[in-house]
């Protein structure tokens, strides 16, 4: 799909369809719409005022234009309240937008920037915010369905803009938003295949693939290697399965007069959560192919990052494994040592994410990353404490967990933090070994976290908790049933903002 700018009068462009915008309440439109309003004989605001169309927040009215425009069809998109409107708006009303064109079987729509006109938006963030919309709604993973039903799709996405002036920061704007989007979109594909294709070995090919393409250093550890670097906590995960475990890391070095400069980004890659002898239930397990989301999202960011050239240096670390039980498989109760030194007694087999980043954080910070970043589909507990709705964060520096939370705003990713008090250390006790790797049901976020964090030590360090975020059951705005792709845009907009 294609999204270009074009300077033009919205009166006089010639499209399929021409996607105006109305704010709820509002009777008279102005602007782009107030134009084409116009030129239909006051259409649109006859059909406001017998209450057809109201402008809430994603409401699609089609009005054929028999002749009065060369735009054949007008597409009124509803913002919603003008004063709930922001570029998260912009993204949801125009994958709304896009996904009632492709159903009426046309391949090519027209836009105005919403936003951009009267409601005083940056240019550029009205266009971001259409190209990742457009392309994150329109998004859909049917590779594997062979019988062919043809839902058709859209080729071309054109917005017009009168103002020539602002066309370069619109251009900009899209280029940057296709560059997310499409990463993001990456990530969505890697946690729908399922276990059997997402292997860790799979994994790893994507990622030196996405490395040849985006010019990034890769390097990729198998069994011998981590065992060398005394990985014992994340190969104890692995050794129940007959998949072999893969540490891939990706190196983008963006302002190499500063090597000590470098931000860690690790992801949770278990390409499989069974549980391993702590079974899981099998109601649901099926989900546990997307327990290797933070994988997929450190590895899709730096693809984006390679991309965009922030000054920054950015190292992505993996530990992919899968978790099963197998007769090698590690016991409750086992004993296993991280590469750091420290040990952990295994209460049960299912809490392995903060098992293989025990090891992964550990290598992060004999490697001198500063600050680190995890990301981790790590709890249950976390889907019920906040739901679907935000990722939980925590760590042991506020400065760098508010410039998380505030690049998740910019992304329209949803942050909350959930707290650290030294006092929840207690529940992980262990008396045969350093620690337990579990801290029992009280606050089960909040421990699995600190677990990782025993590991950071004095480095600063953030968590995010996606384990009710990157997935969902239901379609709603720009996201589809499946992954989400979150946290990638977030990652993204926070090293545009650490290197600027
Ligand atoms: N991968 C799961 C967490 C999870 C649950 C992710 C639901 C997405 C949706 C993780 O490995 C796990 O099993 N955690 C245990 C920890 C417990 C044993 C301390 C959990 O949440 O039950
Ligand atoms: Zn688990
Ligand atoms: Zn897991």
């Amino acid at each position: 799909m294609e999204i270009k700018v074009v300077v033009a009068d919205v009166t006089l462009v010639e499209t399929p369809v021409l996607v105006v915008n109305l704010f709820e309440g509002v009777t008279a439109p102005g602007g782009a719409t107030g134009a084409v309003d116009k030129a239909l004989d006051g259409a649109i605001s006859r059909l406001i005022e017998q209450g057809e169309i109201k402008g809430k927040k994603g409401e699609t009215n089609l009005i054929h234009t028999f002749g009065k425009l060369p735009a054949e069809r007008v597409l009124v998109l509803g913002l919603g309240k003008s004063e709930k409107f922001d570029q998260d708006s912009v993204r949801q009303v125009m994958a709304q937008a896009c996904k009632f064109v492709r159903s009426h079987g046309l391949r090519r729509l027209t836009t105005i920037a919403h936003g951009a006109g009267i409601a005083g938006m940056d240019a550029g963030a009205s266009a971001q915010a259409i190209a990742e919309g457009a392309i994150l709604g329109l998004y859909r993973f049917d590779r594997h369905v062979s019988k062919s039903n043809d839902k058709g799709q859209i080729d071309l996405i054109e917005i017009v803009e009168r103002d020539a002036s602002k066309a370069a920061a619109l251009e900009s704007g899209v280029e940057q938003g296709r560059i997310v989007a499409e990463a993001a979109c990456m990530a969505r594909d890697w946690v729908n295949e399922p276990a059997n294709v997402m292997t860790p070995t799979r994994l790893a090919e994507e990622a030196k693939q996405v490395a040849a393409e985006h010019g990034l250093e890769v390097e990729v550890l198998g069994r011998e290697e981590m065992q060398e670097l005394g990985m014992g906590a994340l190969l104890g995960v692995a050794q129940g399965s007959n998949e072999p475990p893969k540490l891939i890391i990706l190196r983008y070095k963006g302002n190499p007069d500063n090597p000590k400069q470098d931000l860690g980004l690790i992801g949770k890659g278990i390409t499989f959560d069974s549980g391993g002898l702590s079974l899981k239930p099998a109601d649901r397990m099926d989900e546990m192919k997307g327990d290797m989301a933070g994988a997929a999202s450190v590895i899709c960011a730096m693809a984006a990052i390679a991309q965009l050239k922030p000054r920054l240096n950015v190292t992505a670390i993996a530990p992919c494994t899968e978790n099963m039980p197998g007769g090698h498989a590690q016991r409750p109760g086992d004993i296993v040592k991280a590469m750091d030194g420290q040990t952990i007694e295994i209460a049960n087999t299912d809490a392995e994410g903060r098992l293989v980043l025990a090891d992964a954080v550990a290598y992060a910070r004999k490697q001198g990353l500063s600050p680190i970043i995890d990301i981790a589909t790590l709890t249950g507990a976390c889907v019920i404490a906040l739901g679907n709705i935000c990722t939980g964060v925590m760590g042991n520096n506020q400065e760098v967990i508010d410039r998380i939370i505030a690049a998740g705003k910019r992304a329209g990713e949803k942050m909350w933090q959930l707290p650290t008090f030294e006092e929840y250390k207690e529940q992980y006790k262990s008396t045969v070994a350093d620690m337990k790797n579990v801290g029992g049901r009280p606050a089960g976020t909040i421990t699995g976290a600190l677990i990782i964090g025993e590991f950071a030590g004095d480095t600063p360090w953030a968590h995010l908790d996606i384990a009710g975020t990157s997935f969902t059951d239901k379609e709603s705005g720009y996201q589809s049933k499946g992954g989400t792709g979150v946290p990638v845009r977030t990652l993204v907009s926070l090293v545009l903002d650490m290197a600027a």
